[in-house]
């Protein structure tokens, strides 16, 4: 996502009010369907779903509680009309409790066929999955029930997906107490390390890291990514084995020092060929802990204004810079580790 820059706020500002006053004719040009659409349960509808896509799509695990009309849209998301607006295919509704579902376009319901001999329609529907949106399928094989910091994964009906509601935005912490955005940055940082180093020797690399793809849990204080579509999965083992070319010379992500919002700097092909990479950390301390992190015309990342003691003693600032834009060889794995043991130590003096 890229900043508007000051020049075009004016400009911003009037499209803005003519997108209102158009929005607002549509409105009155559609109120009967409007008003349907409102009395209507459109996730009970078939097309709506987009069932008859199946077996093009992402299954049909929950079709019964769908069609039976157990999930509804939450208040602004029953409007019909939010469809095309809603660029993000993101839309709330209830499920007992709030859920959120969202809209995909091609696959099926795969994590429970994923492990067992595929046919070959399988295999292609997996594989185009993994082309167009692999998030369901990294919901799906690492599990939030087995520790994996994402949101779960319910089911499944055509092409929508419901998965666990987690929380507000990690931007909307922003300003919390210090004492609190010292355990969500010592979150933040342990989840690097998880999807760096695990024992299922996958590494996966997170390709965009902003204030909005991740949650808080409003009970547990977890943190949680909620966005995994641009996830990279590395299998480590596959590269130990087949040891491409200068497979164990660590890598070292550059720092990227773009003037807009949320950028990362990255190879595919590097990341998938190496086994020992700082990419996480890198993410994570440019974009969102350290003074280079950058957000809707914040600037100073999550750890902004430490408390004097902190700021003055000024291990936290080295660390956070070393980790974001190194000055010594490999500086970012190891300020990575200190940074770690440094944000646990905060947080324990502080609870
Ligand atoms: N599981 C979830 N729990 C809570 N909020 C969510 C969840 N999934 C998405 N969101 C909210 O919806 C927004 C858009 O979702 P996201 O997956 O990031 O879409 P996009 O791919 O368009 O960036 C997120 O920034 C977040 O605020
Ligand atoms: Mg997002």
């Amino acid at each position: 996502m890229c900043s508007v820059p000051p020049k075009l706020g004016r400009l911003s500002r009037s499209l803005k009010l003519a997108a209102l006053g158009s929005l607002l004719v549509l409105m009155v040009l559609h109120s009967p369907s409007l008003l349907a659409s409102w009395q209507r349960n459109e996730l009970t509808d078939r097309r709506f779903l987009q069932l008859n896509k199946c077996p093009a799509c992402f299954g049909t695990s929950w079709c019964r509680r769908f069609l039976n009309g157990q999930v509804v849209f939450e208040a602004w998301g029953r409007l019909r009309l939010l469809d095309f607006l809603n660029v993000k295919n993101v839309y709330f509704a209830q499920y007992g409790e709030p859920r959120e579902v969202r809209r995909y376009a091609e696959t099926k319901d795969s994590g429970s066929f994923l492990l067992r001999n595929l046919k070959d329609s399988e295999r292609m529907q997996l594989l185009l999955t993994l082309a167009f949106n692999p998030e369901p399928l990294v919901l799906q094989i690492f599990p939030s029930d087995e520790g994996w910091p994402f949101a779960k994964y319910l089911g499944a009906c055509g092409r929508m997906v419901a998965v666990n509601y987690v929380g507000e935005e990690l931007w909307s912490y922003f300003n919390a107490p210090w004492e609190k955005r010292v355990d969500l940055a010592w979150q933040l940082m342990e989840i690097a390390e998880q999807l760096t180093n695990n024992d299922f020797e996958f590494a996966l690399y997170l390709l965009d890291v902003s204030f909005d793809n991740f949650a808080v849990g409003p009970r547990d204080g977890k943190v949680i990514i909620v966005d995994a579509e641009n996830v990279l999965v590395a299998d480590k083992r596959l590269i130990r084995q087949n040891k491409p070319e200068n497979w164990d010379v660590w890598y070292e992500s550059k720092f990227d020092d773009c003037d807009k919002e949320a950028c990362l700097s990255f190879s595919k092909e590097i990341l998938c060929a190496r086994a020992t990479v700082d990419h996480n950390y890198y993410a994570v301390c440019q974009n969102l802990l350290s003074r280079h992190a950058t957000w809707r015309g914040t600037s100073g990342g999550l750890l902004h204004d430490p408390p004097s003691e902190i700021a003055k003693d000024g291990r936290l600032e080295a660390l956070l810079d070393e980790c974001a834009n190194p000055k010594k060889r490999y500086g970012r794995f190891q300020a990575a580790k200190e940074l770690r043991e440094y944000l646990a130590q905060l947080s324990n003096n502080v609870r």
